[in-house]
Order: structure tokens, then C-alpha cells, then sequence
């Protein structure tokens, strides 16, 4: 296989990550044939939510593209066929197999056989994914973080049969897309941050359910030790710089002790099962007024853009300290 790059990416699915993805490759010069099956996303939501995040983009300095020149670059359509200029088409549906299934099959009908397809699952295996495509070596993981703008993370995945050379080019080219992606290259459910981050919310919800402390008590002190240094390093540098000799001891007495619980937990399952949704309906591990959910997502965005900005402020000193890797 070889990859095309006309530049012309391909989005289907456009709720909140569609729209996000869209935004950062517009931002970073690409085009973009947006498709979704519901009208109301094509004509209102999607266009108003991408110029919504390109105004506050081009207000933080950046882009100096004013945001009707960059969304001259993107075409909405309820089309799958518009899809055949793409080199990569990026699937961000629902989480649900069928729904993917169906939209694969719609994809693969209307591009060649060259044309990269890609899903941003967030835990379904690409190998398994990969079985259900009449050419499966053109498929890999891409899985982006929301605000897909802001945050430099992206995990490319390969499956059992995606070729890693391609793999490979796919995280080049995506450097190029202002992002310091990584390289799965090898399927594992749940990639690299989803196996670490849901070990996390596994002890979160068993600390709460048995009593050890509350909600509020679990995100102040996640905030204040991780949330405090993970925007600096990651967890292996993390205990190089903290000494590694005390983690070396912690483990041997704590690992057996952490949850290994295999089901959902009751305390999520109970808000889900009643329709919480979080923020998007003010009901979920707490209770939000609609002025308090809509001022949550204004900070929360605001701090992205805060958070970029010092992380890429690092970006220059730590590549010029960077100590000998142990292992690629
Ligand atoms: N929300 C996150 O922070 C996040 C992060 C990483 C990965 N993901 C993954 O990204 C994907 C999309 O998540 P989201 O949060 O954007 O969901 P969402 O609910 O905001 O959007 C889902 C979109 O799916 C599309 N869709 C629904 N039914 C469809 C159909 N039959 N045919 C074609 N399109 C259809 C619609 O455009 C809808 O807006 C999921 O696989 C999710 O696991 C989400």
C-alpha cells in the first residue's frame, strides 16, 4: 500500500469529536469533506460548533487564518461519495459496533482501495474492527483526545494486519498536524491512556463505594498530585525524577490490594441507567444548573487553551534536555 496525501481528509460522525477533529486539521491547513447522516448536525451544530472553537482558536493567537478562510476548507454533507477525494477518512461515530460496522461498509463502497481508513474508538480492539473491511490492511486506530485542538495527543493504532511501515508514515504525517502522537504498534484494547486512565477511574469508583472517601475528596486529590505534574512528564519519568527505589518498594505491598473488579461499577451504572449524561443534561456525579454546565465547559476550554500554551512553552527546553531512551 501507499499513501496518496492530497491533503483532503475525510470525517464521518460530527458530534462533539468530529467537530473537534475537523477543527484541528483545519487548523492546520488540511481539507475536509465532513459527513453525517443527520441534517440538523450538517446544517447547524457541527458548522456552529467548529466556528465556535476556530474564533476561540484565532482570539488565543492560535491561528492568524481569520475562521472563514479556514471553514472555506471544509465541506458538510450527508454524501458518502464526496468521500472518494480523501486519502484517510477518519470514522467518529457512536461507540456502538453496528453502527460502526454500517458506517464502514458506506465508506469502503464509495473510496479506492488505497484510501487509509481510520476509527477513534476509544476501546474497541482495531484488530477485531479490521475483519469487518473487504482490504483490512488499510486500517488503523486513530484516536484523538477532546479538544482535539488544543491537545497535542494522538494514538495511532495498528491492528493485526495494518502494515506498521504505514503505521509509521501515519505518525510522521501527523506531526506535520501540529500533534506528538504515538505509535501503537501492536492492538491492545483501550490503546496506551484509555488501559491507564480506566485502571484509574476503577479505583476512583472503588475508594467511593466503599467509603474511603468521597467524590469530591477523589478529584481534589487527582487534581492536585497527577493533574499537578502529568502535563510535564509521564509516569516513567515521573519516577525517575522522583526516585524510583520507593515506587520499587510501594508496588510490592499495594498491586495486590488495588481493584481488580471486572464489572461496571453501581454508582456509575445507577446515573447512566437514569439518563445522566454529565454536563450535556446537569445530571451526573453532580448536579449542574444549565448557567453552571454551560460556565464548567467555558473554563474547561479556557484552561485548554491555558494548558497549551505552557505545555508548548516546555516543548523547546525538555527536546534540548532529553536523556538516551531506554527502549523505542
Ligand atoms: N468524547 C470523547 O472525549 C472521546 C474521546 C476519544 C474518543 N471518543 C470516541 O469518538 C467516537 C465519537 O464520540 P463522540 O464523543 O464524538 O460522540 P457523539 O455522541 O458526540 O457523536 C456521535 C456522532 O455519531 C454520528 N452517528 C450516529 N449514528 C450514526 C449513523 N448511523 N451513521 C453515521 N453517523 C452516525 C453522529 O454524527 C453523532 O453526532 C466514539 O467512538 C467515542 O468512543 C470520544
Amino acid at each position: 500500500m501507499k499513501l496518496i496525501n492530497n491533503e483532503t481528509l475525510g470525517i464521518v460522525g460530527l458530534g462533539l469529536m468530529g467537530s473537534s477533529i475537523a477543527a484541528a486539521l483545519l487548523l492546520n491547513g488540511q481539507k475536509v469533506v465532513a459527513v453525517s447522516p443527520i441534517v440538523s448536525e450538517i446544517d447547524k451544530s457541527a458548522p456552529n460548533r467548529i466556528r465556535h472553537s476556530l474564533e476561540e482558536c484565532y482570539a488565543q493567537g492560535l491561528t492568524v487564518e481569520k475562521p472563514d478562510e479556514l471553514l472555506a476548507n471544509i465541506t458538510f454533507t450527508s454524501d458518502y461519495s464526496l468521500l472518494k477525494k480523501c486519502w484517510l477518512v477518519m470514522e467518529c461515530v457512536f461507540e456502538n459496533l453496528a453502527i460502526k460496522q454500517d458506517v464502514f461498509k458506506k465508506i469502503e463502497s464509495c473510496v479506492s482501495d488505497e484510501v487509509i481508513i481510520t476509527s477513534n474508538t476509544s476501546a474497541m480492539p482495531i484488530s477485531m474492527l479490521q475483519n469487518h473491511f473487504k482490504v483490512p490492511e488499510r486500517f488503523f486506530g486513530m484516536h484523538w483526545a477532546e479538544p482535539s485542538y488544543t491537545s497535542p495527543f494522538l494514538e495511532i493504532v495498528c491492528g493485526e494486519k495494518s502494515p506498521i511501515e504505514i503505521g509509521e508514515q501515519l505518525h510522521t504525517i501527523a506531526k506535520e498536524w501540529g500533534k506528538e502522537p504515538t505509535l501503537v504498534r501492536k492492538d491492545i484494547r483501550g490503546f496506551i491512556t484509555n488501559r491507564i486512565m480506566y485502571a484509574m477511574y476503577r479505583e476512583a469508583f472503588h475508594l467511593v463505594e466503599n467509603g474511603y472517601a468521597t467524590v469530591e475528596d477523589v478529584d481534589r486529590a487527582c487534581k492536585n498530585d497527577g493533574g499537578h505534574w502529568m502535563a510535564f512528564c509521564g509516569l516513567f519519568r515521573y519516577m525517575d525524577l522522583t526516585g524510583l527505589q520507593a515506587y520499587h518498594a510501594v508496588m510490592k505491598d499495594l498491586f495486590p490490594e488495588l481493584s481488580n473488579q471486572k464489572t461496571v461499577p453501581k454508582l456509575i451504572d445507577d446515573i447512566a441507567k437514569a439518563d445522566g449524561n454529565g454536563v450535556f443534561n446537569g445530571k451526573g456525579f453532580y448536579d449542574y444548573t444549565p448557567e453552571e454546565a454551560k460556565k464548567w465547559e467555558e473554563t474547561f476550554e479556557k484552561f485548554s487553551f491555558d494548558i497549551h500554551r505552557l505545555t508548548s512553552s516546555y516543548n523547546e527546553t525538555i527536546a534540548n534536555i532529553s536523556s538516551t531512551k531506554i527502549t523505542e
